[in-house]
Formats: structure tokens, C-alpha cells, sequence
């Protein structure tokens, strides 16, 4: 698969706010990168969309600014790697390439309704038995079903294709020719069986999924197929997909049982390797696929997660800044939290999309608890960087929980964990050290390197990880103070839960 002449990987990282384009040449340096930040549609309270031709709109922009940028040619771009915010969905014609409604994005709660009448009607450890997951809305199977009722009799289903955003942005690059994802994608739509790793059809019959509108599920690290010519004027081999926590951990080197990382983006989500084996914690962590790579004889490898997935962190931020108009800047909560010595008995639940791991509550919401006259704008901001370090705490918990070794060292990325007050207050309250990264952006590391990988271009996965330099160790200093006031944000959290209901 390799061309001898090509210098560079290109790796697409499509998240939840925006969408990048990052070129790496053979040292693993980062050489091109381009970002367009992506327009968030909340058409009513608790629903997120997403317009899909503009998601691929800006990535034929971000793909073809990095390449200007770095002032190389398409031709010396070995190898394609995309990595995207998970189980975010649609449907669109194929006839036409048109979507058939936006994008819904995996904050949406607009099918909690339907998810409380599933677990109402016992199916909750059957779908956590198949699929690992929990049933909550933020997963894909819910927002499908939810699109195919409400775009039903609108079109010939025969023409309809289903996927999450590595398949819609895969098919358009491809030309429409290939219409797939990679297992760690398909382990996040609650219609995928971690056992079999295929399309399970007694979650399909359930859902009520046409199992033709979805796409082939393939490796995650191997060919996927080309570009169409007319985009950067060369095909060029798309040789990975991965989910964008999956590609996180990839970049941080966790690829065997026990390792562990934390990426701090819109949301927090912290996964851990557990191995070739599927681990369970059932009702706190979900259980995933890692990443699975096709070896030599064809026959996959696999590898398994545990996953904390907490919904809202770098959103929390946002919305001090967008929606409250708190702060001007993410970065200045950092001197902000600084300024007071404690958190004024201020305390913040960040349940603005519900709450997920470890207590998956759809109809929690956010709330500030213990405002007096003396609060000020700092303790504000301050309870919400506490808020975002004790949700991660919980979730560590629930990960020794299951474990015979506790976790000794967190690996953090993500654009929140530039902030040092937070990073410090998590190694406080979770008593281990946390380690940060030169480059934050992990994720994008992660697929290029399971690009490069897969392509022929690099051959060592150990002496990529090894390459990455750490930035800073925080180390955990006594928090007694911290310490009693998570019993006390615990009891705050509590009181927010079922709040919509
Ligand atoms: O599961 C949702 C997750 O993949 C979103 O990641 O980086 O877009 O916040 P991010």
C-alpha cells in the first residue's frame, strides 16, 4: 500500500465544534493545519443538529488549506486518516447525495422519551448484553429511529443510506463509492454486537433499522478506499477510521490492558484498555471497541474499552462565555479560579445535555447550588472547573471499581487540560498524578499514526507513542478541603438529577 514518494499523512479530525485538517511528515512533526469551526443548530431546548453539507464542506476546505499551508504537493500525501465525534447520525439520499434532515448530534435528548419506554419495557440488559452500552439518547439507535419516522414516506427507503459522520464524510470522499465504517464507530450506535462485531438483528428488528441502509463495518486500521481525483486532484488511500476518544487513546499509546487517558473536549471522556477481553460495569461505564486492525492472514485483532463518558466540559466553558457571557476567553478561567481561595460554597452540576457516566440520568440538568450574597463572578467560574475535576473523579472511582489494580497516573489531552488550575485540582482530588502532553491534540495524532500505520508509511507503533513529549506532570498535593467539598458538590449533583422529567 505504500508510495515511496509520498512525505505525509493527512489526518481529518471532525468533532463536535469544529472540523480539522493536520499534515504530519515522517518524524511524526506536524507540518500544515487548517480549522473551521462548525455552526451548532438547538432548534428547541435539549436537541443539538448539525448541517452534514457543511460538515463536508468544511472538510474539503480544512483538507485543502493544510496542503496549501504546508506548500506540498497532494501527490506526496502517502495516506488519509479520519477520526470524528461519535454517534452523531444521519440519513441521505444516495441518488442525490442530499440528507434527508440535519445531522442529530449525540447531545440531543430528543428521544429520551423513547429510551425511558425501552428500559420501561425491560430491555435494558439485553441491549447492555449485545451492545455493552447503556441505554440513553445520546446513542445513535434511538436518533435513527427517530430520522427514519420522521423522514418516512419522503423518499424510496431503497435509496436511503444510513451512518454516522466517518460514513457520510467517507462516502463523499470516495465519490459515493464506498459506504462503510470502522468497528470502534459501530460500537457506539447501540445496533452493533461486541461479541460478533456485526450489525446485531434482533437490535435492528427492535430499533426498527432496515439492516440494507447500514453501512459494511471494516477494520478500523486498513484500506477503506480512495479519493475521488477531483478532490485534491490525486486518489489518495483512506487507511483508518477511528471515533475520536478511540483515536485519543491510540495517539497516547494505550493499546494493552490498563492503560488508561482522559481527553477533555466538549465533553470528558475517559477510556481505559482492557485488552482482547469485553470488561462490564454495568449501569456506570460502557463497554466499546478499542480499535481492531486486520493482521497478515486477514483475521482481525481486537482490542476492547471501558468507557466514562461525561457530556459536557469544554461546553460548560462555552456557555460561560456564549451563553452566560461570564468570561470573554476559556483561557482566562484559569487566572479567574485562581483569584479566590476556595469556591465560596459554590457549587456547579454540568448536566446541560443530562448527565452520562456513572449515574445516566437523560433528564438531569445543570444547575448552580449554595449562591449567597457574597458570591462572586470567580467562585462561579471556579465551581465549574471543580464540577468538571469531580466528575472525572467519580468516574476513576467507578474504574477501580472494576479493577483488582487502581489507576496510578491519568493521561490527560484535549484543549480543556491547557487550563493548569484544573489540572492541578484533578491531581488533587484524585490523588495520583496527571500527565500532560506537548501536543494537546492527541486525537489527530492518534489517526494519523493508525493511518501511517496501516499504509506501509511508519512500521513502529512504539517508537511513534515514545516520540511524544509530556509537558508537565501535575503532581497531587493534600486536598482535604477538596476532598470534603466533593461529598458536598455529590449532594448537589443529586438534587439536579430527574429534573425534566
Ligand atoms: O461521543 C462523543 C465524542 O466523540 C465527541 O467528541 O471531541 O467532538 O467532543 P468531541
Amino acid at each position: 500500500m505504500s508510495n515511496p514518494s509520498a512525505k505525509y499523512i493527512l489526518a481529518l479530525d471532525l468533532g463536535t465544534t469544529g472540523n480539522r485538517a493536520f499534515l504530519f511528515n515522517h518524524d511524526g512533526k506536524i507540518v500544515g493545519q487548517a480549522y473551521k469551526e462548525l455552526t451548532q443548530y438547538y432548534p428547541q431546548p435539549g436537541w443539538l443538529e448539525h448541517d452534514p453539507q457543511q460538515i463536508w464542506q468544511d472538510t474539503c476546505w480544512v483538507m485543502q488549506t493544510a496542503v496549501q499551508q504546508a506548500g506540498i504537493a497532494a501527490t506526496e500525501i502517502a495516506a488519509i486518516g479520519l477520526t470524528v465525534q461519535r454517534e452523531t447520525c444521519l440519513l441521505w439520499d444516495k441518488t442525490t447525495g442530499q440528507p434527508l434532515h440535519p445531522a442529530i448530534v449525540w447531545q440531543d435528548r430528543r428521544t429520551a422519551p423513547l429510551c425511558h419506554q425501552l428500559q420501561e419495557q425491560g430491555y435494558a440488559p439485553e441491549i447492555y448484553d449485545r451492545t455493552g452500552l447503556v441505554i440513553d439518547a445520546y446513542f445513535s439507535a434511538t436518533k435513527l429511529k427517530w430520522l427514519l419516522d420522521h423522514t418516512a414516506g419522503k423518499v424510496d427507503l431503497g435509496n436511503v443510506l444510513a451512518g454516522t459522520i466517518d460514513t457520510w464524510v467517507l462516502w463523499n470522499l470516495t465519490g459515493g463509492r464506498v459506504h462503510a465504517t470502522d468497528d470502534s464507530n459501530a460500537s457506539r450506535t447501540m445496533l452493533f454486537n461486541l461479541r460478533s462485531r456485526q450489525w446485531d438483528a434482533r437490535l435492528l428488528d427492535i430499533f426498527g433499522i432496515p439492516a440494507h441502509l447500514l453501512p459494511e463495518v471494516r477494520p478500523s486500521l486498513g484500506l477503506f478506499g480512495v479519493t475521488d481525483a477531483q478532490l485534491l486532484g490525486v486518489e489518495i488511500p483512506i487507511t483508518a477510521i477511528l471515533g475520536d476518544q478511540q483515536a485519543a487513546l491510540f495517539g497516547q499509546g494505550c493499546d494493552r490492558a490498563g492503560l488508561i487517558k482522559c481527553t477533555y473536549g466538549t465533553g470528558c471522556f475517559l477510556v481505559a484498555h482492557t485488552g482482547a477481553e469485553i470488561r462490564r460495569s454495568p449501569g456506570q461505564l460502557v463497554s466499546t471497541v478499542a480499535w481492531t486492525r486486520a493482521d497478515q492472514t486477514g483475521a482481525p485483532e481486537v482490542g476492547y474499552a471501558l468507557e466514562g463518558s461525561m457530556f459536557t466540559t469544554g461546553a460548560c466553558i462555552q456557555w460561560l462565555r456564549d451563553g452566560l457571557k461570564l468570561i470573554q476567553t476559556a483561557a482566562e478561567t484559569e487566572a479567574m479560579a485562581a483569584q479566590v481561595s476556595d469556591n465560596g460554597g459554590v457549587y456547579f452540576v454540568p448536566a446541560l445535555s443530562g448527565l452520562g457516566a456513572p449515574h445516566w440520568d437523560m433528564s438531569a440538568r445543570g444547575a448552580f447550588l449554595g449562591i449567597t450574597g457574597g458570591a462572586q463572578r470567580e467562585h462561579l467560574v471556579r465551581s465549574v472547573l471543580e464540577a468538571i475535576a469531580y466528575q472525572v473523579k467519580e468516574v476513576v472511582q467507578a474504574v477501580d471499581a472494576c479493577s483488582s489494580t487502581k489507576v496510578q497516573r491519568l493521561k490527560v489531552d484535549g484543549g480543556a487540560c491547557d487550563n493548569n488550575f484544573l489540572m492541578q485540582f484533578q491531581a488533587d482530588v484524585l490523588g495520583i498524578p496527571v500527565e500532560r502532553p506537548v501536543v494537546r491534540d492527541v486525537t489527530v495524532q492518534g489517526v494519523a499514526f493508525a493511518a501511517g500505520l496501516a499504509s506501509g508509511f511508519w512500521q513502529d507503533y512504539a517508537a511513534l507513542v515514545n516520540n511524544r513529549q509530556s509537558d508537565r506532570v501535575f503532581e497531587p498535593k493534600a486536598a482535604t478541603a477538596a476532598l470534603e467539598n466533593f461529598t458536598t458538590w455529590q449532594k448537589a449533583l443529586s438534587r439536579a438529577k430527574s429534573w425534566a422529567e
